[in-house]
């Protein structure tokens, strides 16, 4: 549309552009721009994040009445029909789920995470299905060559009919191939190896990853093609972060989990055509991601029936599923001058507010006693249901004693003590009475309905008694 050397072209709404060059700062890790260099961002407060990318201004020129062009656009929002939020599976039940029951027609889905994370994996299983459902797709690998991408898809068992590559980095030219190929969904296999022609900074770069998805933008909302733009998500400044793009797409998913540990969460940060709750849990196998139907047998993997002490088993809420997960504390005491606290999956300061709690308002002396609190499975836990687990198991393992077998956990504990209630109480027990859990101990009167039969339920209103009655 707009070249360097400041040639006249049309763009998609007829316009002419004139281009025009200028020098801006940029700060890497957020996108902040600026005329001359600054050491710290001040919106994100890095240091040494500014690089100098080139800005081409451009000076529009309609060629229309301005008052027919927008007279055409104008519509009534009752002539609106629904339909056109057309919806397809991605033949993976936690990958729809996600997505708010599959993708939409014409949206532009961001899929982050860290490198080697499994996305490509993800998308390309979803396009084999696609594909074998008669859906035209194209994956445009800017990384790697369609050789390598074939033996992964060797891998993983694909045999898709349907199923283009293209291997190309040039954002001009995938939008031409995206336009000739008719594709319905579009993968771009990762947006910071794309660069566009008519910016000057080099792939990556805030300016340029900026560009590219918005020209996919564009394609996505004109052509009706769905496109998934794969993005890194790296801690080093140099690189653009998906961060910049979140605004501009229709939904963002995160891809995580520990490179070490088999499993992947899926998870919606941002979306326009769903819940950002969901989370899809999958397994990485030697040929490819399986989905988990049952996660919470996952968590709770190697689980032994006597439990040792300072291990609890909570019910926590991820979107609209609740899940199962073990949650230990070892205490011990302390060889430092002041005593250690470390939390893995959960919120330190939080851990901090129930340390103070217990020992106020139960009177348990932690003040010389190293606190280790931990969520196994690599779970990362943000609701405050998860307090009165995390408070037992420190309880328990201080006074090395063990909660009563087959029980659950859930409740949010108040400053001086108390149990609070917490959302979807109902559903957390049906989830524990399903995995065969005996005994929930809940904060009182938060339930709505009856409990299911094989589950007794224990209403507790402080955490003196919460833990009086979880030993038993
Ligand atoms: P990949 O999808 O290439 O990650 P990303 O696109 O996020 O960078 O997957 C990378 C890792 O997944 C790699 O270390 C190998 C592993 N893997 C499996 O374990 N099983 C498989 O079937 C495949 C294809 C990959
Ligand atoms: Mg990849």
């Amino acid at each position: 549309m707009i070249s360097m050397t400041g040639v006249v072209r049309q763009n998609y709404w007829g316009l002419t552009n004139m281009a025009k060059i200028k020098s801006k700062w940029v700060c890497q890790k957020c996108g902040y721009e600026a005329p001359g260099y600054l050491g710290k961002c001040p919106e994100c407060s890095s240091w040494g994040s500014f690089v100098e990318e080139a800005e081409v201004v451009s000076k529009v020129q309609p060629q229309h009445e301005n008052k027919t062009f927008f007279e055409n656009d104008i519509q009534k929002i009752n002539d609106i029909s629904l339909d056109e939020t057309f919806r397809f599976s991605t033949g993976m039940e936690e990958f729809d789920r996600v997505l708010g029951g599959g993708l939409v027609e014409g949206s532009l889905v961001l899929l982050a995470g860290d490198p080697g994370i499994g996305k490509s994996t993800l998308v390309l299983q979803a396009c084999a299905y696609l594909s074998s459902n008669g859906t035209d797709v194209l994956y445009v690998s800017a990384e790697e060559s369609t050789r390598q991408l074939k033996s992964r898809a060797k891998r993983l068992n694909i045999n898709a009919e349907k199923l283009s590559v293209l291997s190309q980095t040039n954002a001009e030219e995938i939008k031409n191939a995206i336009v000739q190929t008719k594709a319905k969904v579009v993968v771009i296999d990762s947006i910071q190896a794309i660069y566009s022609p008519n910016i000057t900074s080099s792939a990556g770069s805030v300016s340029q990853v900026r560009e590219a998805c918005n020209s996919f933008m564009e394609i996505a909302k004109t052509t009706g093609t769905t496109i998934i733009v794969i993005g890194h998500v790296t801690k080093d400044g140099t690189i653009a972060g998906p961060r910049v793009l979140e605004h501009m797409v229709d939904a963002v998913l995160q891809f995580e989990g520990d490179k070490y540990k088999l499993f992947r969460m899926l998870r919606a940060v941002k979306n326009r055509f769903g819940s950002t709750n969901e989370v899809g849990i999958f397994n990485m196998k030697d040929n490819g991601l399986e989905e988990v139907q049952n996660p919470s047998e996952l968590f709770l993997e190697g689980l032994q029936n006597n439990m040792a002490s300072g291990s609890v088993v909570i019910v926590t809420n991820e979107g609209t599923r609740p899940l199962l997960v073990e949650l230990q504390a070892l205490t011990g005491f302390t060889s430092y001058p002041a005593p250690r606290r470390v939390a893995t999956g959960i919120e330190y300061n939080r851990v901090l507010q129930i340390i103070a709690v217990l020992e106020r308002r139960v009177g348990l002396n932690l003040s010389k006693q190293d606190v280790y609190v931990s969520v196994v499975g690599g779970m990362e836990i943000n609701e405050p249901a998860a307090d009165l687990g995390i408070a037992l198991a420190i309880a328990t393992c201080l006074r090395n004693v063990t909660i009563e077998p087959s029980t659950v956990i859930m409740g949010e504990i108040g400053l001086s003590g108390e149990i609070r209630p917490i959302n979807q109480l109902d559903a957390r027990i049906r989830e524990a009475a399903k995995m065969g859990f005996k005994k929930a101990i809940v904060p009182k009167s938060s339930m709505s309905s009856k409990a299911p039969t094989g589950i007794e339920i224990i209403e507790v209103s402080k955490l003196t008694e919460a833990i009086t009655k979880a030993i038993g």
